[in-house]
């Protein structure tokens, strides 16, 4: 017997981590869906941090969550056949 655990994560939240520049968590989730890696990375795609800085504390966190996430689905995705076809991303 094959026991088998699928984490699911909705994130709903519109929260803005950088006032200055209008950025989401999601604008940031995307970013990292499209091979962001780092807070440079961050600033050169949406601006972030490019005024006060006061959002990077916030964006290093979410960042962090982002490709956190990313990996666990990377693993699913090997881990399942069809290679995660259908998989979140
Ligand atoms: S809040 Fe992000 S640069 Fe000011």
């Amino acid at each position: 017997m094959v026991l088998t655990i699928i984490r699911i994560c909705v994130h709903t939240s519109l929260m803005i981590v950088c006032v200055c520049k209008a950025v989401s968590e999601k604008h940031i989730r995307a970013a990292v869906r499209d091979g962001a890696t780092c807070t440079r990375d961050l600033t050169r795609r949406l601006g972030l941090g490019s005024c006060c800085g006061k959002c990077l504390p916030d964006a290093r966190r979410v960042l962090s969550d982002s490709l956190s996430a990313r990996e666990q689905c990377t693993q699913a995705a090997a881990f399942f056949p069809g290679n995660g076809k259908g998989l979140p991303a």
